[in-house]
């Protein structure tokens, strides 16, 4: 019996693909076969130094955020891979203030990836799939904060929560198009902009330690394994579903 988590007839696109948890992903969907094409604005030297390296992993430099460069970005996988099965708006930046302090432009410049980018790219691949008549997935990256306030990160998590509203739209559109959309939502990865504040806000870190009922920081793997899980055809019948993976936090841990 074939197994059901082999990806080798699908072509992955994934913004971000670069980033700590990205290329972890696109390690695991490279190794169950899937041509992976990463995204990011690293130079290519910066990317391939991240990446790993395969025949079916490839790297297309690009500003997610702008319209021109992601026309750009998907002629270039036309040319090359052909459209994409999959399309993952992965991509995203965190920023920490107190909301009374919150810098506008840092706001703006954070809606702009993390909302604005998501849109631009997965309505860039289903407007193809579209014109196709083929099927295709979304897969957004949100995370557990879009349902929990957490300090200092208020914007952050009300781009997630835009991302899910996205996702679920998305998917309740194009359904009849064969299009389907889901998004995974991880918790506190120990890699990352988590890791990155974990490192540098003791404040941070002492409430992280104590949001996590499994105990632990999230593994980028346990993240990877949700998208290999979403893009395998065990998946097929989900669509508007958001996959929770983040240990427990969104379940309101006390602090015992
Ligand atoms: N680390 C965590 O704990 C955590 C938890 C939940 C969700 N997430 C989400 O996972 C995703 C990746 O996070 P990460 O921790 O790996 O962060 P990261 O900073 O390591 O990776 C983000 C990547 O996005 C790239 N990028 C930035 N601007 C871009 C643009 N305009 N176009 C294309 N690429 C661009 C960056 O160069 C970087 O490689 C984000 O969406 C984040 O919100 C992370």
């Amino acid at each position: 019996m074939p197994s059901l988590l082999d990806l080798s007839n699908s072509t992955i696109l994934i913004t971000g693909g670069a980033g700590a948890i990205g290329r972890v992903v696109v390690d695991m969907l490279a190794g169950h076969g899937a041509t992976v094409v990463a995204n990011d604005v690293l130079s290519a030297a910066d990317a391939h130094a991240a990446l790993p390296v395969g025949p079916n992993v490839r790297y297309v430099q690009a500003d997610a955020t702008d319209s021109a460069e992601v026309e750009r970005l998907f002629a270039a996988l036309e040319q090359t891979v052909g459209l994409p099965d999959v399309v993952c708006c992965h991509a995203g930046v965190v920023g920490a203030h107190p909301v009374q302090e919150y810098p506008l432009a840092e706001f703006d410049s954070l809606m702009s990836l993390n909302v604005r980018s998501a849109f631009l790219v997965a309505q860039a691949g289903a407007k193809r799939w579209m014109a196709a008549g083929r099927p295709g997935l979304l897969i957004f990256t949100t995370s557990w904060v879009m349902d929990v306030p957490w300090p200092e990160i208020t914007p952050y998590s009300a781009s997630k929560a835009a991302m899910k509203a996205l996702m679920r739209g998305f998917a309740r559109e194009l359904a009849p198009h064969g299009i389907r959309a889901n998004a995974i939502a991880p918790g506190i990865v120990g890699v990352g902009m988590a890791k990155r504040q974990w490192d540098t806000d003791p404040n941070y870190q002492a409430r992280a330690r104590k949001a996590i009922p499994l105990g632990q920081l999230q593994t980028p793997e346990s993240v990877a394994h949700a998208f290999l899980y979403l893009c395998s055809p065990l998946a097929a019948y989900m669509t508007g579903s958001v996959l929770l993976v983040d240990g427990g936090c969104s379940l309101y841990p006390m602090d015992e």
